[in-house]
């Protein structure tokens, strides 16, 4: 007898094509629990991958800035788990994934410090935290979307940690963001081959 994916195996098992980070195992195993369908892991997981990018750019890059970089990767491996609530939010725009996720989250004990990325990912300000900025732009950047004003706060973040001009940060990030986007088309296949339902 075979067994087909689960949500067990498209969070945790190896890949190649594109090779990315497992999620968290706890993660992985929260997912598993909520019924989380396969699409929504697998892009939790090309999601997932990328925060570990910026993070460790971050880190190498203008390491004065602090971040805490498990809340980012936990952030990042949750934001959209609400779309288990809500599923017709995996292939059409909706909000309502957003408060449900950090619930779901919250009911199942996780401090509202990491849950809070579930409800707050789509929107940023000037007052959003250094980790709220990368979660955001991880899910953007894993499909190669840019997006100017969410780029130019993190910009601002760096430029204010290292002293150094905007301009110079914002050229760092660019080259940065578009090595990302090169493996773009990569995920977002590896991401379709997933059902929506199951
Ligand atoms: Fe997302």
């Amino acid at each position: 007898m075979t067994t087909g994916p689960s949500p067990l195996s498209t969070a945790l098992d190896e890949t190649h094509d594109p090779p990315l980070r497992p999620l968290p195992a706890a993660v992985a195993e929260l997912l598993r629990d909520v019924g989380a369908p396969l699409r929504l892991v697998a892009h939790l997981r090309a999601v997932h991958d990328v925060a570990a990018q910026l993070v460790d750019w971050v880190g190498a890059h203008r390491p004065e800035l602090a971040v805490d970089g498990g809340a980012v990767l936990f952030g990042a491996a949750t934001h959209d788990v609400g779309k288990t609530l809500h599923p017709a939010e995996l292939s059409a725009p909706g909000s309502r994934h957003e408060e449900a996720g950090r619930a779901l989250l919250l009911a199942r004990g996780v401090p509202p410090e990491l849950a809070r990325f579930a409800a707050g990912h789509a929107s940023w300000d000037a007052a959003a935290g250094v980790e709220d900025l990368l979660v955001s732009l991880a899910d953007k950047a894993w499909k190669n979307k840019r997006v100017p004003d969410l780029e130019d706060l993190l910009v601002a973040a760096l430029s204010r940690a290292g002293g150094r001009p905007p301009w110079e940060e914002f050229l760092a990030l660019d080259e940065f963001l578009t090595r990302v986007g090169e493996d773009a088309d990569r995920r977002l296949a590896w991401q379709a081959a997933h059902p929506v339902r199951g």
